[in-house]
């Protein structure tokens, strides 16, 4: 059996995307992005070589396609399905090698809708490998990058997603030699490379700069709410929105429905509906107990009901600790 993504266009124009996130953005939580909303869903970032060390399989018993290393054949490294997520899946890279991206988006390409490179990482890992923000500081190496993409995979959407440089001209420059290698889309995270999470996000900067390329723009920072996805797009002119942190706390911030969002605003319910997906793939435990607990985020501050948890060793037992909550 081959099982395969067909063919689309993707539109960047008015869109609710979820975010790339390590750790976080796979299958069954991409599922439940979907089912509440979102048009277009991020893989969380893979990097070149460990893919390309992938063996590409279709798991039997789930009809999902599974990439995993010989040597962890428990541990999938990317997995997807075009019945389980049907909506456009964005492939996310760590590359600092047009070559290796090549290779990747090559040997994935039926498993992906479009490609996107990550040069928004300040993690040491990235800079390191001349990865993620890395490629900010060479404009000329990250666009033979993306030409390389563009050019070879013309059948597929080839995005990135970059930070805010320190000045604004040099933010403008970068996004217009980026539009000039054929990219779809640029999705702007609106902080500075060094800065973290809990610094605020600077929306007022992407204003200043979304109006300066012809291709969709999207706006990504501090969306919490789904009111702040339509304000996020009149005070930026982005053409979209993408959601990260947002989406772990509540991922029914892509619903429009105000029921639906009543009925998500529950954690424990929005907690066993994620169990219920992570079964169905037959997701990894452990993986599914961390994206579980990371969306109770602050919202519980019931420390013992954490701690048992964290603590619990299988699905089961899971269900049977979040259930008692909800009685
Ligand atoms: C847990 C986590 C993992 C992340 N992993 C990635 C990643 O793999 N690739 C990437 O480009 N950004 C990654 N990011 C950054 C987010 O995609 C996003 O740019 C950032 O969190 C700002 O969006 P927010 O304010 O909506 O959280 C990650 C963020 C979080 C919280």
């Amino acid at each position: 059996m081959f099982l395969a993504r067909t063919q689309r266009t993707i539109n960047y124009r008015n869109a609710k995307i979820l975010a790339p996130m390590v750790r976080i953005g796979v299958l069954p939580f991409r599922m439940i992005a979907e089912q509440c909303g979102a048009d277009i869903v991020y893989s969380e970032e893979l990097v070149d070589k460990k893919l390309l060390a992938c063996t590409r399989s279709i798991n039997e018993e789930t009809g999902v396609v599974e990439y995993t290393l010989d040597k962890q054949p428990e541990r999938v490294v990317y997995s997807t399905s075009p019945t389980h997520e049907p909506k456009p899946l964005v492939l996310q890279i760590g590359t600092s090698s047009a070559e290796l991206a090549l290779q990747v988006a090559e040997k994935i390409y039926y498993d992906y809708d479009a490609i996107d490179i990550n040069c928004g990482c300040p993690k040491h890992f990235s800079i390191s490998g001349n990865m993620g923000a890395a490629l900010l500081k060479d404009r000329v190496h990250l666009c033979n990058i993306l030409s390389t993409l563009v050019k070879n995979i013309s059948d597929k959407a080839v995005t990135c997603k970059i930070r805010l440089l320190e000045n604004v001209s040099d933010t403008i420059n970068l996004m217009k030699h980026i539009e000039q290698t054929g990219v779809q889309a640029i999705a702007v995270h609106a902080r500075y490379v060094p800065q973290r999470p809990r610094v605020k996000a600077h929306l007022d900067v992407l204003g200043e700069i979304s109006h300066s390329v012809d291709i969709p723009i999207i706006a990504n920072g501090d969306c919490f709410a789904y009111q702040d996805i339509d304000r996020i797009k009149q005070l930026t002119k982005c053409d979209s929105v993408m959601i990260a942190r947002g989406a772990i706390w509540n991922p029914a911030i892509f619903a429009s429905d105000p029921v639906v969002q009543e009925k998500w605003s529950n954690p424990h319910y929005v907690a066993l509906k994620m169990l219920d997906q992570f079964e169905q793939v037959r997701h990894l435990f452990t993986s599914a107990k961390y994206i579980i607990c990371r969306t109770y985020g602050d919202s519980s501050k019931d420390g013992a009901f954490l701690t048992s948890l964290s603590r619990s060793s299988s699905y089961e037992e899971m269900r049977c600790i979040i259930g008692q909550k909800l009685l």
